[in-house]
Order: C-alpha cells, then sequence, then structure tokens
C-alpha cells in the first residue's frame, strides 16, 4: 500500500508572522487527517521557523528546489546537505515554474534530483506538459522525457526513495484542473513505464497529482488508482483547505 502523500508548496509567498499563522493553524487541525502524511514546503529562509514549530509533530518538511552542486563558490545556492543539515525531508526539483521561469532543463533536474537523493533528502520530481503539448498530443512523449533524463543519469532504482509529481502545466494555479480521468491516464502511463523497467519500483513509487487541487475536487482525484496524493500550491496557504485535502484521502 502506498500512503498518500499530501505536500504543500508555498511558493514565494509568506512573511514570519504568516507562516507562525499558517503552521499554527495546519498544527491546530491535523489530527483530522488519519491516512495522509502532510508536508510543507516553505521559502527556504522560513525553513528554521518551520522546522522549530513542527518539532515533534508528524508533520514533515521540505525545501522547494535545490542546488545541484554539494557545496562551495555558487552564489545564491543552497546545497542539499544544508537542507538535510536542517531537518528537510523533501526537496522538490524540476517544479514548471523552475523549468519555464529559469530555464532549467530535463538534464539540470535530473542532477539535482541526483544531488538530493545523495545528501540523504527524498526528491519529488515534477513533470508535466504544456497546454500546446497537451494539443499536441504529445503529453505523454513529454513526461517520458523528463522521466528518462533522471532515469538515463541515475538508473530506475532511485526512484524507490523518491517521489514523482504529475502537474500538467495548464493546470497550475489557474483555476484548471485535470479531470481525474486525465490524470489518472497520465498517472498510469508514468507507472507503467517504471513498470517496464522494475515492477516493483513502479508498485511502491507515490506518484501525486498537482495543478488547482482544492478541497472542492481533491476526493475525487485522491480516489483514482494512480493518484498517491497531491502538490498542492495555492489551497496550501489556507489552513483550512490545506487540512481539507489532507482528509479527503482518510480511508
Ligand atoms: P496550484 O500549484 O495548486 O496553485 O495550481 C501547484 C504547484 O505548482 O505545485
Amino acid at each position: 500500500m502506498r500512503q498518500p502523500l499530501v505536500a504543500g508548496n508555498w511558493k514565494m509567498n509568506g512573511s514570519s508572522g504568516s507562516v507562525t499563522a499558517l503552521v499554527e493553524g495546519i498544527k491546530a487541525g491535523i489530527d483530522a487527517v488519519t491516512a495522509a502524511e502532510m508536508t510543507v514546503c516553505p521559502p527556504y529562509v522560513y525553513i528554521p521557523q518551520v522546522a522549530t514549530m513542527l518539532a515533534g509533530t508528524a508533520i514533515s518538511f521540505g525545501a522547494q528546489d535545490v542546488s545541484d552542486q554539494e557545496a562551495g563558490a555558487y552564489t545564491g545556492e543552497v546545497a542539499p546537505g544544508m537542507l538535510f543539515d536542517v531537518g528537510c525531508k523533501y526537496a522538490i526539483v524540476g517544479h514548471s515554474e523552475r523549468r519555464s521561469i529559469y530555464g532549467e532543463s530535463d538534464e539540470f533536474t535530473a542532477r539535482k534530483f541526483a544531488a538530493a537523493q545523495n545528501a540523504g533528502l527524498v526528491p519529488i520530481l515534477c513533470v508535466g506538459e504544456l497546454l500546446e503539448e497537451r494539443e499536441q498530443g504529445i503529453t505523454e512523449q513529454v513526461v517520458e522525457r523528463q522521466l528518462d533524463a533522471v532515469i538515463n543519469l541515475e538508473g530506475v532504482g532511485v526512484f524507490g526513495t523518491a517521489v514523482i509529481a504529475y502537474e500538467p502545466v495548464w493546470a497550475i494555479g489557474t483555476g484548471k484542473t485535470a479531470t481525474p480521468d486525465q490524470a489518472q491516464e497520465v498517472h498510469a502511463f508514468i507507472r507503467a513505464r517504471l513498470a517496464g523497467l522494475d515492477q516493483a519500483i513502479a508498485d511502491g513509487v507515490q506518484i501525486l497529482y498537482g495543478g488547482s487541487m482544492n478541497p472542492g475536487n481533491a476526493a475525487e482525484l485522491l480516489a483514482m488508482q494512480d493518484i498517491d496524493g497531491g502538490l498542492i500550491g495555492g489551497a496550501s496557504l489556507k489552513p483550512d483547505d490545506f487540512l481539507a485535502i489532507g482528509k479527503a484521502a482518510n480511508n
């Protein structure tokens, strides 16, 4: 059985005050989330604050990105070992905003994935197609190319300790969610692609859906066979919404 995972990607939002309120709100309602692991990914600077506030709870935390380098003269970068050092469990890699706004390639994302894993973090690898790619009917090719960048560098075995997030780019922050069937189709494709290389790895890996997931659509998405949780942007900034998505994964 794959445990559901609901991850909040706060993106570049918050202040020390709002972070306190958000984390307090999540902690206050967490007992009603009985099946899913809940994790939050704050901006780097708020990670220590979140770590202190979450100490002794079952809520984990991670980073939204990570350097592909271990240490040294890389101005502005944050090393995976540093994130591990301050208690992060996860690091998101290859989010579509990194790929499209900052030009991060499949290969660069794969190096970040490897660096994160080598430092003891669990990478959350984001994959997903642009609207025009869906319209051209090449969704599966795009997702396969993004997955294969990691498999070619590291082998399929690395997905034994990693998470995949399928995020159709046209659904991110737009209020347009993929239908449960549209999402399931791609999730099943991803799992089948891995199964072709290693069945046990494919059976075990959590594949999250991301893109305008909210309390109103979470239950039907999470009910699909190959959807094992969510990567939540906007709705993760509201404790009640984030918790409601977590509760939607209760058995
Ligand atoms: P959204 O973002 O939930 O606001 O669409 C999801 C994401 O970008 O991870």
